[in-house]
């Protein structure tokens, strides 16, 4: 054993910190993932028959506001001009999403003015106004009206929470997005793009550096190899990107996630959908969405014969399967400050990452954490002796 630090989970949270601490304090990193691959859930590959990339844990679209963020990943790889729009599928006919005055004025057959169109919404809005909506359903309804909500939402979060929304809390949505223009970009972010030779050569250029080891199909509660947590923690600092309750043997109980099936299928023809993403609406169809990868890089010569699309199915993750969302119950809110203060406790040991925090956490979202967590804490500790808390 000989690391400077230990990084469970080769992640954008780790290997950011991987790649900072080795580029920036020159220290060995150990990196330790279970899985056979490194880059957590932004991992890619070529699907075998078509060679079209696809995402192996769902669609990844990169988009930041961040400037410290957008210069830090430029250092690894560039960014096509890719701009993520979004369809969706109601009663047979293709909307444009999120809700704009396209939306609208096709739903409605209308011809309708930006004012027109908000006077309209705010009319059908008033059905509850004034009430205290106790469910996510008349909180949907409160928002946009009945009539956009149950056609755009009502159904599509009933199938991603397999959950009538009238058995949701409402503080589940804040707010329900709607624009009264023309502007279907999906993300509002300043900079918006997918890696030019895709996400795993990104993920392999921040661990190219000599100091960092990657060991993969490595569990750290696994004591077979030389750098498990009981022999570890105490002797090398410690990042830990895994299950927060995990780690404590969920001591405190399991916190609870929602999970997706991909059900993947080549296709004998060259462009199923036109577009990579179409949400489907209604509650006929049991995925939400269907993904067809080869529209994320409209700029490759990918073969025309064939394609593949992802049809998703959303549902609660039991034991062994991939945590995706967490699902942020009462219980699990408890649960994890109790987690939390174990986590402050465990000494020379940071929990960082979307397990780590069990917090959904966007790419962008995770790397800017990991460089501020080596600002504050990473580097104090390497550079000046303060503890690692
Ligand atoms: P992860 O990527 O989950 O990495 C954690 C790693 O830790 C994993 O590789 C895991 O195998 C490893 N690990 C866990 N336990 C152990 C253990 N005991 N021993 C060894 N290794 C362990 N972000 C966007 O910006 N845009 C998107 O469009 C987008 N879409 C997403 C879609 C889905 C379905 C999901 C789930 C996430 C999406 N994200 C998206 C978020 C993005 O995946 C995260 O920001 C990113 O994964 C966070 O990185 P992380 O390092 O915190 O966690
Ligand atoms: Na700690």
């Amino acid at each position: 054993m000989n690391a400077d630090l230990v990084i469970v989970g080769s992640g954008f949270f780790g290997l950011t910190i991987a790649e900072q601490a080795a580029t920036e304090l020159g220290l060995k990193v150990v990196v330790l993932d279970r899985r056979h691959h490194i880059g957590g859930n932004a991992y890619s590959e070529k699907e075998e028959q078509t060679g079209i990339e696809v995402h192996r844990y769902g669609a990844h679209l990169f988009h930041t506001s961040n400037e410290r963020v957008w210069e830090y990943v430029n250092r690894f790889t560039t960014f096509t001009n890719y701009v993520h729009k979004v369809y969706g599928v109601h009663k047979g006919e293709v909307f444009s999403l999120p809700i704009n005055l396209a939306t609208i004025n096709q739903f409605f057959r209308a011809n309708l003015t930006p004012a027109q169109a908000q006077a309209l919404i705010q009319e059908q809005a008033g059905e509850l106004a004034g009430t205290d909506p106790q469910n996510l359903n008349d909180k949907g309804i409160q928002l946009i009206g009945r009539p956009l909500y149950e056609a755009f939402i009502k159904h599509y979060t009933g199938k991603q929470w397999q959950t009538d929304p009238k058995d949701l809390p409402a503080d589940i949505i804040s707010r329900l997005p709607v624009r009264y223009n023309y502007d279907n970009r999906y993300f509002n972010d300043k900079y918006e793009g997918l890696p030019t030779d895709g996400y795993t050569a990104w993920i392999e250029k921040m661990a190219e550096h000599a100091n960092i080891e990657v060991r993969l199909n490595t569990d750290f509660f696994d004591e077979s190899h030389e750098y498990s947590k009981d022999k570890v923690v105490g002797n090398i600092p410690v990042i830990y990107t895994g299950p927060v309750d995990r780690y404590f043997d969920f001591a405190e109980g399991d916190l609870s996630w929602r999970t997706i099936d991909f059900e993947e299928e080549v296709l004998g023809v060259g462009d199923f959908q036109g577009t990579s993403v179409v949400n489907y609406n209604d509650s006929d169809v049991a995925y939400t969405r269907i993904i067809e990868p080869r529209h994320f890089h409209p700029e490759r010569e990918y073969q025309t014969e064939k394609t593949v699309v992802m049809r998703e199915f959303s549902r609660a993750a039991e034991k062994g399967d991939e945590p995706y969302y967490p699902i942020n119950t009462a219980a699990d809110r408890e649960r994890l400050l109790k987690y939390r203060d174990l986590a402050a406790a465990e000494k020379d040991v940071l929990f960082g990452g979307r397990l780590g925090t069990y917090k959904y956490l966007d790419m962008h979202m995770a790397i800017g954490s990991a460089l501020t967590m080596f600002d504050n804490k990473i580097r104090p500790h390497f550079e000046s002796g303060s503890s690692i808390e």
